[in-house]
């Protein structure tokens, strides 16, 4: 396995940016900061190969030593996200081309075509050779491959691959322009040639290329990750492979499916949100990550749903056009709320501050002024934290399943929508954030999983909602489940082609209402409703058919008609909510619908803003962790020993403001 026993701690190490002089004094400062694991070598290619096929390993020979001797592990990157200037100058035809059809140009990273064969020869040719010279180095701990697959490209390269996959999904050009709808506009191609990438055009694309393409794309960086591993792997089966995934609404990989091809889920988190929001998102993206873990490993057949926080920023939050410092003790709440949903420790982008390069001003754990610093003295309390952690072990309680599928989250932003507010992501965030400030535990499931053990299901704007996913939520409804499904989940079918008869589709009549209208919101618009809360971005004509009306619109041209519905279907219910509640509204709803399927809070009585996630392994008890996200001490009733002061707690841990505690339960 990749860890030494302990919590990983540590982050990206780029001893290319500095004289081998300084890499003493790393290795010393990452004893005392406790770093137990380096990323080495991420953006090293030009260093490592000046020329085509000549290699200079010496510096990473002396580097890895050095660390192995310090007691550190290294996770060793394949560089491959940023191919040198000679690469780009000898094959201009393998950088990559936007849907405008401008080729870009060297001077970044990230330039490059991942379908271009010269770039994958290239790349492969630098990982064989990294193979070839370290895959039994002692201290090799894990692969990294590449960093962050995210690119895209419209090249023709890329057009022949998409036409390939196209042929391959659909099997002729009849099922294609079936699935497509090319009937519209007079689209019917009568040859593969005919069809392109969806570069820039005259007006609205057809939304069945846009979503083929996305599927296609994610499958591409796939092959091109899957070579990488296959390679790594045959040099030594022992050393486990992954990539770091970049999460964000432009990126064009379906974690999901990629869970199962790597040895262990690796995410990278940089919260964008400077309030409480930052809190949020790390629980959203701490969930998301053993979602996918938990997914991948049943996809492998092997039992292990570890992940890792392979990224994250120590004293910064960038948000657009600003980066805002942390708080003290933010960087150690941010990195125990990850570990506390199951991250088998906390690493960081990056360990020193560079002196030049686009990234100069981003967060480290050696900052630009040294390690005499705030930053470095909360590092250095954080790694002794995190090793004091090691028992942590077993499954995170939750009760709720919220369901992602990156497919419909690509539809959804298709242009030609009725709204262009519609968002997947910022679904599964409004539901999450309602269901963590009610105190729930929550995990991320995709449509299949096994739901075993849930009692609640909530499906955030399940756009695509194929017949088998139909078949897997009716199938868990009717047995007894509780469902909470929101507005647009039903409406299309794999292909996002809409399915008739009256909206939510294909989850009509187990959710007993249909839709005939939309009334898409303005963005300053909301509508009232009969509870006293308001509903944003949407609303509808909703006509109950079985269903009861708990809710209902108040004023304006829906005045008295149904705005969120129960339904009782088999022997379980079935919740539907025709707008976005506001936030406190959405907290009572699901605060509701938790409780009337037979669910408590984590740590009922935990008083506003603080956060509580329980592990529960059967050979060893249960760890509570406590985070007070407040600027107040705060008192949680609570019995065990703190870990992180080595002290009993009898009847209740004091918080102090932004603290945490991590109590074994007896
Ligand atoms: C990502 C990348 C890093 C760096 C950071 C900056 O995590 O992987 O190389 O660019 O973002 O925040």
């Amino acid at each position: 396995m990749f860890s030494d026993g302990r919590l990983c701690f540590g982050g990206d190490y780029n001893p290319e940016q500095w004289p081998a002089s300084v890499w003493a004094e790393d290795v010393a400062l990452m004893r005392q900061a406790g770093v137990n694991l380096v990323t080495v070598g991420v953006f090293a290619w030009s260093r490592l190969e000046p020329a085509p096929g000549r290699y200079t390993f010496d510096w990473l020979d002396e580097v890895l030593d050095l660390l192995h001797a310090g007691g550190i592990r290294v996770a060793l990157a394949t560089p491959t996200a940023s191919p040198p200037p000679w690469f780009s100058a000898a094959h201009p035809g393998a950088l990559p081309v936007t849907a405008d059809g401008v080729r870009l140009h060297h001077g970044s990273r990230d330039t490059y075509c991942a379908a271009a064969p010269a770039y994958r020869t290239a790349a492969l040719a630098i990982a064989g050779a990294l193979a070839d010279r370290y895959a039994h180095h002692p201290a090799l701990a894990l692969w990294r491959v590449h960093n962050e697959y995210g690119t895209t490209c419209h090249c023709e390269h890329t057009a022949r691959a998409f036409r390939r996959w196209l042929a391959d999904r659909h099997g002729d050009l009849a099922a294609l322009n079936d699935a497509w709808v090319t009937s519209f506009w007079s689209q019917h191609y009568s040859d593969w040639t005919q069809i392109s990438t969806p570069r820039a055009t005259q007006y609205l694309a057809n939304p069945g290329q846009l979503l083929d393409f996305r599927r296609f794309w994610s499958d591409t960086l796939l092959a091109a990750y899957r070579e990488q591993r296959d390679l790594l792997h045959a040099a030594n089966p022992a050393i486990p492979v992954t990539t770091n995934y970049v999460l964000g609404d432009w990126v064009p990989v379906d974690h999901a499916r990629w869970a199962g091809e790597v040895d262990l889920v690796a995410v990278d988190h940089y919260p964008s949100a400077v309030d409480i929001g930052a809190e949020e998102q790390t629980a959203l993206v701490g969930d998301l990550a053993r979602g996918w873990a938990r997914h991948g490993s049943r996809h492998r057949g092997d039992a292990t749903s570890a992940w890792l926080l392979m990224e994250s920023a120590p004293h910064q939050i960038h948000t657009t056009g600003r980066a805002h410092t942390k708080e003290p003790g933010r960087m150690t709440r941010h990195s125990l709320a990850h570990v506390a949903r199951g991250s088998q420790g906390a690493m960081f982008f990056q360990w020193r501050a560079p002196v030049g390069g686009a990234e100069r001003f981003h967060s480290a754990l050696v900052p630009h002024a040294g390690p005499d610093s705030r930053v470095f003295r909360e590092a250095t309390a954080l790694g002794a934290a995190l090793h004091r952690l090691a028992e942590v072990d077993g499954q995170v309680e939750a009760g709720v399943a919220l369901v992602v599928d990156a497919a419909s989250g690509w539809a959804l932003r298709h242009p030609g929508m009725p709204s262009d507010r519609l968002d997947h992501q910022q679904e599964t965030a409004a539901a999450h954030r309602a269901l963590w400030h009610a105190g729930y535990g929550c995990d991320i499931v995709l449509p299949g999983d096994p739901l075993t053990g849930y009692r609640l299901l909530v499906l955030p704007a399940l756009y695509l909602t194929d017949d088998d996913t139909a078949q897997w939520v009716g199938e868990y409804v009717t047995g007894g489940g509780h469902l909470l499904a929101t507005y647009l989940s039903g409406v299309a079918d794999e292909h996002a082609r809409v399915r008739l008869g009256g909206y939510p589709g294909a989850l009509r009549d187990l959710l007993g209402v249909r839709v005939e209208e939309f009334h898409p919101l303005a963005a300053d618009d909301q509508v009232r409703l009969s509870d006293g809360g308001t509903g944003r971005i949407w609303a509808e004509t909703l006509r109950p058919t079985g269903a009861q009306v708990i809710t209902a619109y108040a004023g304006g041209v829906l005045d008295g008609q149904p705005a969120i519905t129960r339904h009782r279907a088999g022997s379980g219910t079935a919740w539907y909510v025709s707008t976005r509640p506001d936030d406190a509204t959405y907290r009572r709803l699901l605060d509701e619908a938790a409780r009337s399927a037979g669910l408590t809070p984590v740590c009922p009585d935990a008083p506003a803003g603080v956060e509580a996630v329980r592990r529960r392994a059967a050979a060893h008890g249960g760890w509570l962790f406590l985070f007070n996200h407040t600027d107040t001490p705060q008192r949680v009733p609570a019995r065990g020993t703190d870990l992180l002061t080595a002290t009993a707690v009898d009847e209740a841990v004091q918080l102090p403001p932004g603290g945490v505690a991590v109590l074994r339960e007896h």
